[in-house]
């Protein structure tokens, strides 16, 4: 497994991060073997939110955790807060923020998280109320490094303004069929097509100026949670171009999925969500294939894009 270092964040991180999301639909001896497939491929860093599961994902990874033979400080925590579709809104105030910290760690058991990100925009949000529950957080030792999801550069400035910490992480949606994060600078200024279209004030340029790793969500799906193009008939351009790349390599088209969102220079990180240890093991191999320039290109293509 390869890995990197955050800038200013943690290091030493796997490039794939096993995400949590949809752990709360299995036992606690099934998420266990999940925590420790991906370990044992690597990877060693875990992504976690408050309202996944409304905290049931959290509860399940606490509960697995002694099952799996490995330490606390074997692996990095993360987590996000700020999503509340319990009350029908996003709230970023300082109260939330701090209140939703001592959740997590309670939920998981543990006395810190390595990294809290900020998930969705509160758009009411006071960034020096952010400021300030951060400062807080980071003076009781509860969080050691902080981060966003799905913002805009703008709003991340904005943050910036006011935030003492670095903000070292923005978790934003990637896979091959769902790539505006890169679509936008590609087609800039096409009035034919609808992949010109700004949707992220260049989020991706930005995070690589301001050293901001990008993890990429659901590196695997199309549309939002529409399930996987992988081996699906809609996606037939897709799934020849991946087959035929996985059988040189020696891989599953899972891994080359994986592997073109790790072959781009912006060194991300991929949130993968699979909770099958055999699908678990396919996709970690995607850190060690190497994919060519002309390979990332003949995927993009056959994802339904056009050199304009
Ligand atoms: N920041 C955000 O707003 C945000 C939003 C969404 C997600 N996330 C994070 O991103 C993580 C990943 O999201 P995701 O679960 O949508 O990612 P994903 O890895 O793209 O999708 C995983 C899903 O695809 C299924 N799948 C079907 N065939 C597969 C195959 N051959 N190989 C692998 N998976 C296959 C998996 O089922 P099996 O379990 O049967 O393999 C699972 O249901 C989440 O856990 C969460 O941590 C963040």
């Amino acid at each position: 497994m390869k890995t990197i270092d955050i800038v200013n964040g943690p290091r030493k991180v796997s490039t794939i991060i096993q995400g949590c999301m949809r752990m709360p639909a299995l036992s606690k001896e099934d998420a266990a073997k999940v925590i420790r497939t991906a370990y044992d491929c690597g990877v060693n860093f875990y992504d976690h939110a408050t309202c996944y599961g409304a905290g049931e994902a959290e509860v399940r990874f606490a509960e697995a955790f002694p099952l799996t033979g490995l330490k606390r400080e074997d692996i990095y925590l993360q987590s996000k807060c700020g999503l509340c579709f319990d009350r029908g809104e996003f709230d970023w105030t300082k109260e939330n923020i701090l209140e939703s910290v001592d959740g997590i760690l309670k939920r998981l058991k543990v006395d810190y998280i390595d990294t809290l990100l900020l998930h969705r925009p509160d758009v009411l949000f006071d960034p020096e109320e952010v400021a300030s529950a951060f400062d807080k957080l980071e003076a009781e030792g509860k969080v050691k490094w902080f981060g966003v999801s799905n913002l805009v550069p703008m709003q991340i400035e904005l943050l910036k303004k006011y935030v003492e910490q670095p903000l070292v992480i923005n978790q934003v949606q990637l896979s091959l069929e769902q790539s505006q994060l890169i679509d936008q600078a590609l087609y800039m200024n096409n009035k034919t097509t609808d992949y010109s279209i700004n949707r992220d004030g260049n989020c991706l340029d930005y995070c690589r100026l301001k050293d901001i790793t990008i993890q990429a969500w659901s590196p695997l799906q199309f549309g939002m949670f529409g399930g996987t193009f992988i081996d699906n008939p809609d996606f037939p351009k897709l799934n020849e171009a991946l087959g035929k790349i996985a059988e040189r390599e020696g891989v599953s088209k899972t891994a080359v999925a994986i592997a073109w969102i790790l072959r781009h220079p912006a060194k991300m990180q991929a949130i993968i969500g699979s909770m099958n240890p055999a699908h678990i093991k396919d996709a970690c191999a995607a850190a060690d294939v190497n994919l060519s320039h002309h390979d990332w290109y003949e995927l993009y293509l056959a994802a339904g894009k056009f050199l304009p």
